[in-house]
């Protein structure tokens, strides 16, 4: 019984520190800086799809005209625009009021009354909706960052209606990411015995952050109950250091001469050959009838 308590008690705490992370700096709010708000998502808008162009094919935002979607971790709101462009009765969630109101700014600023989507901050692990309420469950780079992403993951697969697409972007390993992570956080500070995914849970974006090899991606959706599901790995900006460095990294010698030397070429050929070392990893699955 204390132990379930401690436990809990630890979650809680980790989930704060998650929730203080993304707002003190939304996601990817850093790649713009034009004053003008509408201009500022749409640089923000425009360097998402440059850095993650696989993101079209999978969300296929054009074929949501008049479904229900849910977007867990809306973020700046960038994705959750193009569902409501597209039709979608959308609804969006993140933990953070930040995002929440980022997501809203940029809704009015392209055109959309508030009548036409909503938002709201709510915890992907206790979603306030029915049963099978949604038609398409879609989340990007997000439940890897909540503490109990197997919750997540029922969660999603709960509000899911039966013949729905659930469609979730959740970080790879082993992948150049966390290698460029353990090689400086754990080699260069002779801690060689650290592993890749220690690593990234101290030291990529949120505290607690976890990755997944293709047979824990696969095993944790059937711990949530789907039978089969397609998945898929992308290099992203990251596996290759072409990243606006955060304050953490922003002076660092060591890191701003690897991003110098880095062999992207190398990265980028391997991966032609299928090397599968891209930190970006796409599941999708269909809920059964
Ligand atoms: C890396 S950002 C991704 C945002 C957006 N999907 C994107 O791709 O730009 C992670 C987001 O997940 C949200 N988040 C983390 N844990 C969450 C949780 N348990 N419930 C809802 N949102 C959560 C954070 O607040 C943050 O906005």
């Amino acid at each position: 019984m204390i132990v379930k308590e401690e436990q809990s008690s630890k979650k809680l705490d980790l989930k704060s520190k998650v929730a203080a992370y993304w707002d003190e700096e939304p996601c990817d709010t850093r790649y713009a800086s034009n004053p003008d708000r509408l201009l500022y998502f749409k640089e923000l808008e425009e360097g998402r799809y440059i850095s993650l162009p696989n993101i079209w094919g999978f969300a296929r935002f054009d074929t949501a005209r008049g479904l229900k979607v849910l977007e867990i971790g809306v973020g700046a709101g960038v994705d959750f625009c193009n569902w409501v462009r597209n039709g979608a009765i959308a609804t969006g969630v993140d933990f953070t009021t930040q995002a929440i109101e980022l997501t809203r700014e940029y809704l009015e600023l392209d055109g959309h009354p508030e009548t036409s989507y909503r938002l709201l901050t709510a915890d992907a692990e206790q979603l306030p909706f029915e049963d099978e309420s949604f038609d398409v469950v879609y989340s990007y780079g997000v439940l890897h960052h909540t503490p109990d992403t197997p919750k997540a993951f029922q969660e999603a697969r709960r509000v899911l209606r039966k013949g729905g697409h659930f469609k979730c972007m959740i970080y790879h390993s082993p992948s150049w990411v966390a290698i460029n992570l353990w090689v400086y956080h754990a080699l260069f500070k002779l801690r060689p015995w650290k592993s890749l995914k220690q690593v990234v849970f101290n030291h990529l974006e949120s505290p607690g952050t976890k990755v997944y090899s293709v047979p824990e991606a696969r095993q944790l959706m059937r711990q949530a109950g789907w039978k089969d599901c397609r998945v898929k790995l992308y290099l992203h900006d990251g596996d290759l250091l072409n990243i606006k460095l955060g304050p953490k990294y922003q002076n660092n010698f060591i890191v701003k001469t690897a991003q110098k030397l880095y062999p992207r070429w190398l990265i980028r050929a391997l991966d032609k050959c299928k090397s599968g070392f891209g930190v970006v990893m796409h599941i999708d699955s269909v809920k059964e009838q």
